[in-house]
């Protein structure tokens, strides 16, 4: 019933009263003011006026319903902690492999390194629990595959010349535009499950924000709906997933590249290192030349081009 209601509103010239709603649906007022909560607090932005309900811009509504095809997948959190927290309760109680959780905003986003994400209502706030049938050893792939599909989509809807940082940002112009945190659960080498967490900078206003960030909106002069960026990455990223070659990911990820060959200042839990980045190795580890000429390989860390 809300779902028809929903359209009611969508296609409708004007604001539609509950009581000719009601009438339709042979339900009365009250069920449907009850129904036009509940897609209030799904996030659609119903107006009460004189005349009745009206719908206002939607475009930005993220629930399920939004995704044809995928919405038995879909979770939507108009605002939340973080899909991080989401996402691990959902795994945990046996959420199956490809459920996206995705948030309006979150009041707590966690980036890389014990870092925050602010997350202000306007960026794309997401994370897919990911059950691949892959040793622990293998799922950086996966991480290099969403950045791969994540770059081409910056690259083909905002016309941005998107590049990848070691390990998963990705950056335009050395501003940056995505990030993204992972977090694994195995037992011994076998993955229970892998929770990619991904944060876009889509119409979010990032002036100010260390280190140096950019949006969509601000790349292109024009809103982008969150909806469909999320659409877009999935429609990518989902065939990625299926692909067993690493080396065929990791060949696309160094086209995409814009570390490679450049001086950089790496940041590990231990230690900090400067050198060369001169290639990623097939598991993904950066492969750091220090100034003594000693090589480094680096599993996981943040990397900062000097
Ligand atoms: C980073 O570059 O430091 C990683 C940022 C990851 C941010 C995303 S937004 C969706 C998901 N929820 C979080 O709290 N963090 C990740």
């Amino acid at each position: 019933m809300r779902k028809t209601i929903l359209e009611f509103l969508k296609y409708a010239d004007g604001p539609v009263s509950g009581q000719a709603m009601g009438a339709r649906l042979g339900v009365s007022r009250t069920t449907v003011w009850k129904h036009v909560g509940a897609l209030r607090n799904m996030g659609y932005p119903v107006v009460s006026e004189s005349g009745g309900y009206r719908l206002e811009d939607s475009r930005d509504v993220m629930c399920a319903w939004e995704f044809p095809g995928r919405e038995d997948r879909i979770r939507y959190f108009p605002e939340t902690r973080s899909t991080m927290d989401e996402a691990r309760d959902l795994a945990r109680t046996g959420a199956p492999h490809g459920t996206v959780v995705v948030a309006g905003r979150q009041t707590a986003g966690r980036g890389r390194l014990d870092r925050q994400w602010i997350s202000d209502e306007g960026g794309l706030y997401f994370t897919l629990i990911l059950r691949p049938a892959l040793p622990l050893a293998e799922v950086s792939r996966i991480l290099f595959a969403a950045s791969v599909a994540m770059s081409d989509v910056i690259r083909e809807v905002a016309g941005a010349p998107a590049r990848v940082k070691w390990p998963n940002d990705i950056l335009v112009d050395d501003a940056k535009v995505v990030g993204m945190l992972s977090e694994v659960h195995a037992v011994g080498e076998t993955v229970e499950y892998l929770n990619l967490g991904i944060g876009v900078n889509v119409n979010n206003d990032t002036e100010g924000v260390e280190p140096r960030a950019a949006s969509l909106g601000e790349l292109a002069g024009r809103r982008f709906s969150r909806k469909d960026v999320l659409g877009w990455f999935l429609d990518r990223f989902e065939p990625l997933l299926e692909t067993r070659s690493q080396a065929g990911i990791m060949a696309a990820w160094r086209e995409r590249a814009g570390t490679l060959g450049r001086a950089v200042r790496v940041r590990t839990v231990r230690e900090t290192l400067e050198g060369i980045a001169r290639d990623v190795d097939e598991d993904g580890a950066l492969v750091l030349e220090l100034p003594d000429g000693t090589v480094r390989r680096i599993s996981y860390g943040d990397c900062f081009h000097r």
